[in-house]
């Protein structure tokens, strides 16, 4: 699996990581022999939320990366915190102290690699923010951190108070959720895709050296896009003739698709099964042509004025 660096850190990563909101899906065995699975291809990252399934993701994956006596220097581990579901979000400093505490405890860890605020909170306070880091930190208890779903502006408000590194930033991105690219391509017309939904993020990451981590990187907004050819038929007409090509799946090629954009973004893929995510972690040794990559882009729905 090749790897990258996040941000302006040594963390070296897989382009692939796995995304644990459905690990609680499975058994305690079948827990134990799908992280097994993806340690062999390479995807020694994994992405957390304090809320995925209330706390039994976390918990879920600490029995099996346990039973597996795997080095914990071996592995990177990444949770985010600022979510309080169907109510609110909370990034006060009294939250986010509580939550790590949580998170460390199901995850049986001292330490968590990174921790990344949620989403923004309207009523947060940068200082607050600022010291919850300056304590986790100093503690050993988060080595890194990073956002979600966050804009330029929110990044420099935070980093006006804040003195670690942002390493990353957890967007939204598929081929067919990719406002981050349309709002650019389409800039100065007065077309849909041109309204800008995110700052211009995508750039503003790349100049600031913060890694992008494409959330939900198989999903549009009825769901996974592949194979539903009675919702997206140009599309999975097009990702079939660019698979057969290269000798791989649909899920490779879509994989394949994100990472060719040179902002080197990070894919945190959902699935738990172990065929689709081990046609996704063949997605770092193709490279997809321009005429491919921008062929996919339309077929999805996207324009070129
Ligand atoms: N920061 C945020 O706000 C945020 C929000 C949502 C998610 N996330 C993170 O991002 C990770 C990925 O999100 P996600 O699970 O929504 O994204 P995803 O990887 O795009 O979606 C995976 C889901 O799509 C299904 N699927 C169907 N066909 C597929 C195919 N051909 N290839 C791959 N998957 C297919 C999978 O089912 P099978 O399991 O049966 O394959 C699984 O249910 C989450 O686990 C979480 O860690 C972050």
């Amino acid at each position: 699996m090749k790897t990258m660096k996040l941000g302006n850190s040594n963390l070296e990563v897989p382009m692939i990581g796995l995304g644990c909101m459905r690990i609680s899906e499975l058994d305690e065995q079948e827990t134990s022999e799908y992280l097994m699975h993806c340690l062999e291809l390479g995807i020694n990252f994994f992405d957390h939320a304090d809320i995925y399934d209330e706390g039994e993701c976390e918990k879920r994956f600490a029995e099996g990366i346990k039973s597996l006596k795997i080095p914990r220097e071996d592995i990177t581990i990444q949770s985010k915190c600022g979510i309080i579901p169907h109510r609110y979000y909370d990034l006060s400093y009294d939250y986010i102290i509580s939550s790590v505490d949580g998170i460390l405890k199901r995850l049986d860890t001292d330490y968590i690699d990174i921790l990344v605020l949620h989403r923004p909170d309207a009523l947060a306070e940068p200082e607050e923010i600022a010291k919850a880091f300056d304590e986790l930190e100093a503690k050993g208890k988060v080595k890194y951190f990073g956002v979600s779903n966050h804009k330029p502006t929110q990044i420099d408000l935070l980093k006006q108070y804040v003195k670690q590194d942002i390493i990353v930033n957890q967007m939204q991105f598929s081929i067919q959720s990719s406002s981050m690219i349309s709002s650019g391509l389409e800039a100065n017309m007065i077309t849909e895709g041109s309204i800008d939904r995110n700052g211009g993020v995508l750039d503003y990451c790349r100049i600031k050296d913060i890694s992008v981590q494409a959330w939900s990187p198989f999903q549009g907004p009825h769901g996974a896009f592949i194979d539903k050819n009675e919702l997206y038929p140009d599309l999975n007409w097009a990702l079939g003739e660019i698979c057969a090509k290269y000798g791989v799946s649909k899920t490779t090629i879509a994989a394949a698709w994100i990472l060719r954009h040179p902002a080197k973004i990070q894919i945190i893929a959902g699935t738990m099964n172990e065929y689709r995510i081990s046609e996704v972690a063949k997605a770092p040794e193709i490279t997809l042509t321009r005429d491919e990559w921008y062929r996919l882009y339309q077929c999805a729905g996207h324009i070129l004025p």
